[in-house]
């Protein structure tokens, strides 16, 4: 049976850290860490998730200042708000929480955050940074910002491996075989390029793949990310893998009540996996945990450049 990786735990852990990070930061520049993030529309899962993430920054001593407007916001608009958050020395973090309005272009609107705040790691200058390995701040630049739910599943691989009776734990994660399902620009993606720096093996599918199964069962490590229930079943998995699970999918129990479940079919994967994110209390608590840690990184870079 596997371990169940308890990712609320390990968020709570990384947050103290965190908490540790915002005092002295609040101690020696007399600097709150404050994060920006604009929510256009009532989407009631973007409300909630935002209202999480809100939360949580508040409970490490970080500020959060959410920014709303309507469902009919003009893409001018959102982006004069934009100009005017990059341009503020208070905000260190921009965050604009997606999907936006069909209206609006969001790749243009993404594009207009400053790549110093960007704590998401969705613009061009990240993403390319990422996508050539250039992960580490040197004497002459800045690493990407890398975007928070691949960190946070990064994070619990390593967590698995280094708790792993299955794998050989000196080496990290390099040889083995990751296949990501699902190549978002949010995930998938950004996913794959770390756990290529990391050694891996990297596969990527989607939920259209031919044979997904030929590809599951060869792989150490399987990151589930497509918003299809119950996508990955037990005969799909290896003995031993580590499933991490970043779907998150409302679906009825009957005709009053719902429930939140993943990408993975759970009581039976767990059978066969050596570990396993649940869905709630896997990947989501690590994300907003790593989107702080992001910000801290920005406050510290626009402190830094200040000096
Ligand atoms: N919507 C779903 N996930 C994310 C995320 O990681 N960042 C933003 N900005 N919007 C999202």
């Amino acid at each position: 049976m596997a371990q169940i990786i308890d990712g609320k735990l390990i968020a709570a852990n990384f947050r103290e850290e965190i908490a540790i990070e915002v005092a002295k930061i609040k101690k020696e520049h007399e600097i709150t860490p404050t994060l920006a993030v604009i929510l256009v529309g009532c989407d009631p899962a973007s409300e909630v998730y935002v209202s999480n993430k809100e939360k949580t920054a508040h409970s490490v001593g970080m500020n959060s200042i959410q920014f709303k407007f309507s469902a009919e916001t003009t893409q001018k608009e959102l982006i004069a708000k934009i100009d005017e958050l990059n341009n503020d020395p208070k905000i260190h973090g921009i965050l604009v929480q997606l999907p936006l309005p069909s209206h609006i272009n969001s790749k243009a609107v993404i594009h207009n955050i400053s790549p110093l705040k960007d704590v998401d790691g969705f613009t061009i200058e990240n993403v390319g940074k990422l996508s050539i390995g250039d992960i580490k701040d040197d004497e002459n630049s800045y690493g990407a910002i890398v975007p928070c739910t691949p960190l946070a599943c990064l994070h619990l691989i390593k967590n698995a491996v280094e708790n792993s009776s299955v794998f050989q734990r000196n080496i990290g994660l390099t040889g083995l075989k990751a296949l990501v399902i699902g190549a978002s620009n949010i995930v998938g993606r950004p996913l794959a390029r770390l756990l290529m720096l990391e050694g891996c093996t990297v596969t990527i599918a989607n939920r259209s793949t031919r044979n997904l199964s030929a590809e599951t069962l060869q792989a150490d490590i399987i990151i589930v990310a497509t918003g299809v229930v119950n996508l990955l079943k037990k005969e799909m998995v290896k003995k031993g893998a580590i499933i991490i699970d970043v779907g998150i999918n409302r679906v009825k129990i009957n005709h009053l009540e719902s429930k939140i479940v993943g990408d993975v079919d759970f009581d039976q994967v767990k059978k066969v996996a050596s570990a396993i994110t649940p869905v709630p209390g896997g990947v989501g608590p690590m994300t907003i945990a790593y989107l702080l840690q992001n910000t801290i990184k920005c406050c510290l870079r626009i402190i830094k450049n200040n000096q």
